[in-house]
């Protein structure tokens, strides 16, 4: 077993997408984010747009190439608006990067320095699942608003109380789902926290199977997903046939307080999945007591799991562009750990009401 890489935290979350002005728009007025800093040609950069949001520990940068010969324009003709990084801070990029490589990551950029007035960082990149990278980033000796060529540019939102990233999901091409846990195990040498099989997660028609990597402090948790064959196509084969190649499912989001988090989005005009009324019939039984009043978590269909540590809530966004790949995960947990396999088979019919209506089950 190799040695954990060390990376920090999950700096930032870097999205393709075809109008970042709009969206970083969505992100600000609609689910409670800060504009915190912005990169363009007024800064210097006349081939991209890039906003970055953030909310508690959460950082989201948006970008846009803005000249028809970029490069960039082929990932959003296969993916649309997509996460293209996942970036880790790190103390040292150079040798995070070389020990990656030499542990059979392919490379996506060499090491290299960035330096403006406020400083110098150093960044490298690996390739993982699909077109997604991992940066990584070392700000030692840099005191910016975000990173060399970003100026500072504060448009409040509202804050609806997210404090931190849980979780990043991927999706996975059929039976790649162990070819990428052991790419995290063996590069990152991130450990499997749990594991789901078809049995967990399946419906009366569809079905797929889930593992959950983790680096040691738990402060990093990546589901890794892949279809199982059922009567109908997997909602993970329809993802994977809209985004062209594996990538990035959900992101969900910490709240302490969910009910204030979700009402406040509901307010925004945020739209989530359904969960039919039978959910709360028995949702009791299963989960017992918990401090939440009980009618609230029925009327914003907020969903209840308990393992041997505690209870979880959580609820699911609709996809948040128009193909149905990427959608938001907002979790309160109460000691529980898990992922709420208790609620899989709910979600998973939720979700495939939303596909049938798609055309595509
Ligand atoms: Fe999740």
């Amino acid at each position: 077993m190799e040695k954990s890489l060390p990376v920090k935290r999950i700096h930032h979350i870097e999205f393709l997408v075809g109008n970042a002005l709009q969206a970083a728009f969505f992100y600000r007025k609609a689910l409670g984010f800060d504009q915190i800093a912005y990169l363009g040609p007024e800064t210097g950069y006349p081939d991209c747009a890039s906003y970055v949001l953030q909310q508690g520990r959460i950082r989201f940068v948006f970008s846009t190439p803005l000249h028809h010969e970029d490069p960039r324009n082929v990932f959003l003709l296969l993916h649309g608006d997509s996460v293209k990084d996942i970036c880790f801070e790190v103390d040292d990029v150079e040798e995070i990067y070389q020990e990656s490589i030499r542990r059979g990551a392919p490379s996506a950029r060499k090491p290299f320095k960035m330096h403006d007035e406020n400083g110098t960082i150093r960044k490298a990149a690996i390739r993982t699942y699909g077109d997604v990278i991992h940066s990584f980033v070392s700000l030692q000796e840099y005191d910016g608003p975000f990173l060399p060529g970003y100026r500072d540019e504060l448009r409040k939102g509202i804050d609806v109380g997210f404090t931190r990233i849980d979780h990043v999901v991927a999706n996975a091409e059929d039976r790649q789902m162990d070819r990428w846990c052991d790419y995290y195990k063996y590069v990152f040498g991130f450990h499997q926290f749990v594991s789901y099989d078809d049995k967990d997660i399946s419906t009366e028609f569809t079905a797929l199977r889930s593992k959950v990597m983790a680096n040691d402090r738990r402060n990093i948790k990546f589901p890794i997903n892949e279809p199982a064959s059922g009567k109908r196509k997997s909602q993970i084969q329809e993802y994977i046939d809209f985004n062209y190649s594996a990538g990035v499912q959900h992101i969900a989001l910490y709240t302490p307080d969910i009910l204030t988090t979700v009402s406040n989005l509901r307010d925004n005009g945020v739209r989530f999945l359904n969960i039919p009324d039978t959910y709360y019939q028995t949702v009791w039984d299963r989960v017992g007591k918990i401090k939440e009043d009980r009618e609230l978590i029925r009327k914003f269909n907020i969903l209840v799991d308990r393992d041997e540590n505690g209870y979880l809530l959580q609820i699911f966004t609709k996809p948040v562009q128009d193909r149905p790949t990427l959608f938001l995960e907002v979790i309160q947990r109460a000691g529980c750990e898990s992922f709420g396999k208790g609620n899989f088979k709910a979600l998973f019919e939720s979700i495939e009401l939303e596909q049938r209506n798609r055309g595509n089950l």
